[in-house]
């Protein structure tokens, strides 16, 4: 496996795209109400990429995804296909997926958001989501390893009873949109990949509140939870540095510090 280190220049580039996917998902969050359709949410983003922000959304058209971004509600875990057919509800929990390809470099990340008034448990699924998230960003350093992230998001969500999508999982990024390594949201700390200043790649952990299988849809797209219970998902890109880590898609929203 070749890991390929970013130059100061390339990492430039990173953060210009990864600024932009964060602030679309700032954008889009007013959107998000009870009667809007993903389908409208998908024009939004797409205009608001193409006229606003001079970028590209990398998802439209790849390996022939219909649409700009990816939207996943309540039991749809991922890579679910906006329409107009699906109009949000109260208490409906949605993914916003962005992914932006700008100046040759790609910058991808996702929010869960609850749809008006949040009910108990998708209020307990979304923040320990969000929580192992963080908790897999702070665990990047050099020296350190892959299966340090995985650990720690693994151990957060199953002592609180939830489980973790074994079937996808984060990805180099870069030129390339899935790239090398593949970067697991569950396992042994210590293990893998060892992590090196000038390596991107995005943490995206799918926490689910029942069992962790999934099924793919005949859509060939759309992955739901087996059992049909709530799942969310949360997404950053991240840079390695010489200390730590930078989240190259940071919001103003984000409860984690941008560098670490
Ligand atoms: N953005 C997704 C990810 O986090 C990939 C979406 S691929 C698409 O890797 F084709 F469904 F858009
Ligand atoms: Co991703
Ligand atoms: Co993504």
């Amino acid at each position: 496996m070749t890991i390929n280190l970013k130059t100061p220049e390339e990492i430039e580039k990173m953060r210009t795209v990864g600024a932009l996917a964060g602030a679309q998902l700032e954008m889009i969050e007013a959107h998000i109400q009870p009667g809007i359709s993903t389908g409208e949410l998908d024009r939004i983003c797409h205009e608001f990429t193409v006229n606003e922000q001079d970028a590209i959304p990398a998802p439209l058209n790849y390996r022939g995804f219909p649409k700009s971004i990816c939207t996943s509600v309540n039991h749809v875990v991922c890579h679910g296909i906006p329409s107009d057919d699906k109009i949000l509800k109260n208490g409906d929990v949605i993914n916003i997926d962005v992914t932006l390809l700008k100046d040759g470099y790609h910058g991808d990340t996702s929010k869960t958001f609850i749809v008006g008034k949040p009910n108990v448990l998708a209020e307990r699924l979304v923040r320990i989501c969000q929580e192992s998230l963080y908790l897999g960003i702070s665990a990047v350093k050099p020296g350190g390893h892959l299966g340090d992230i995985g650990h720690v998001i693994q151990s957060h969500a199953e002592k609180n009873r939830f489980s973790v999508v074994r079937e996808y999982c984060g990805h180099g990024i870069g030129t390339i949109f899935h790239d090398e390594p593949q970067v697991l949201h569950y396992g042994r700390a210590g293990t893998g990949v060892e992590l090196k200043p000038g390596m991107t790649f995005t943490i995206e952990p799918m926490i689910n509140a029942g069992r962790a299988a999934v099924k793919l849809l005949p859509d060939d797209w759309t992955v739901v939870t087996k059992d049909h219970k709530l799942t969310a998902q949360w997404e950053h890109t991240i840079l390695v540095t010489e200390s730590g880590y930078e989240i190259l898609t940071h919001r103003s929203d984000d409860t984690i510090a941008r560098c670490g």
